[in-house]
């Protein structure tokens, strides 16, 4: 594997996106939804940099579909004991790939009738995406390439590597 970012990098990325995310939720509700297990390291070192008020819950969101039927939409449930009315939403997971998770994700949120919902990924492989969504916060772009380490993992390997790794395709026995 080929090393991408650095722990020192990504470090300085996680404050200067924790000094923006607190200056624009000043004066709002912010409820922090983060999406496990990938992002768990990115969301405890952001929110060490988060220097407003904040409601912080952890999900899990089971993605179907994706592999077997490209096209088919992932069907996620959500815990209903989240209560996120009126609050300013900031979902955060490791990487946005295709997309298609945190489009339905989104989606659902909306139902929940929160103030706003925001997206913030630590990475965002957009060149990959398969429907309209973005991030509204995010660390780095990147291409294409099978990303290991730093909460990110492959089989379940490699989450608690420091730093952001590219796997080699030898390495990739299937996606
Ligand atoms: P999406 O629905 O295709 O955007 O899938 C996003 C999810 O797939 C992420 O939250 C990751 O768990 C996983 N994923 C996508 N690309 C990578 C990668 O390069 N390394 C590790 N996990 C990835
Ligand atoms: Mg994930």
């Amino acid at each position: 594997m080929e090393l991408l970012f650095s722990a020192s990098k990504i470090a300085e990325k996680v404050e200067t996106l924790g000094l923006q995310i607190s200056k624009e939720y000043q004066s709002k509700d912010l409820y922090i939804l983060v999406i496990l297990k990938g992002s768990f390291m990115f969301a405890s070192d952001l929110v060490r940099n988060i220097n407003v008020p904040f409601q912080i819950d952890f999900i899990r969101i089971s993605t179907y579909g994706n592999k077997d039927m490209p096209n088919a939409k992932p069907s996620i449930t959500l815990d209903q004991i989240i209560d996120i009315k009126g609050k300013d939403v900031l979902v955060i997971d490791d990487i946005l790939d295709t997309g298609n998770t945190l489009f339905a994700f989104k989606e659902l949120l909306g139902f929940k009738n929160p103030n706003s919902v925001k997206l913030c990924t630590l990475l965002d492989k957009s060149c990959r995406r398969e429907v309209n969504v973005s991030p509204d916060y995010w660390g780095f772009k990147i291409n294409d390439g099978f990303v290991v380490g730093y909460g990110l993992d492959y089989a379940e390997k490699y989450r608690g590597l420091p730093q952001i790794y590219v796997l080699n395709e030898d390495e990739i026995r299937q996606r």
